[in-house]
């Protein structure tokens, strides 16, 4: 039973939340505090998705599926390095990267999940893909031109996020029963 969830409308509202009313000051234009705790949201998304692909990495060693270990570990690399990004500019803008391990999984706008067969993994990496596209497509309309440092960043992660889900899609449609 998989019980990898996804209400990508609730998860969405949570990660609005966090932009709503956020006050806008004159030399730097978006709210620093508000921006630095969205982005640790985006960290302990990109931390959980790079968990959650490594452990698909070696789980789907054993599995006669030929390539798709390698799609795994190259998604797990995207992910670390995006969080390192992320990381990056949360210093830059004089916060601290939150890596705390407790707590992860609840900053994270995307799920760890149970898969266990070949199936539910991709199921479930392509449900966190969407997720992740989902509330980042909001983060870049937020910061809008208040930051448009951060804003690149995320546009560039979002863009692939995109293609993440669609090799995930394109694996469904290969190895998904
Ligand atoms: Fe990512
Ligand atoms: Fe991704």
């Amino acid at each position: 039973m998989n019980t990898f969830k996804a209400d990508i409308e609730e998860i969405r509202r949570r990660a609005k939340e966090k932009m709503d009313d956020g006050a806008v000051t004159s030399s730097y234009g978006a709210d620093r505090e508000r921006v630095i705790e969205v982005l640790n949201e985006v960290l302990a998304t990109e931390t959980v998705c790079t968990l959650r692909y490594r452990a698909h990495y070696f789980m789907a060693k054993g599995v006669h599926a030929p390539g798709i270990e390698d799609e795994f570990l190259e998604h797990a690399n995207d992910e670390q390095a995006h969080a390192d990004r992320v990381a990056k500019r949360i210093t830059e803008l004089g916060g601290k990267p939150d890596l705390d391990p407790a707590g992860l999984a609840t900053r994270s706008h995307a799920q760890y999940g149970s898969a266990e067969t070949l199936n539910d993994m991709i199921k479930e990496d392509l449900i966190a893909e969407r997720i992740a596209i989902a509330t980042y497509s909001e983060i870049v309309r937020w910061l809008a031109n208040d930051d448009p440092t951060t804003r690149r960043m995320m546009e560039d992660l979002l863009a692939t996020e995109e293609e993440h889900a669609d090799d995930m899609a394109k694996l469904l449609a290969r190895f998904g029963g």
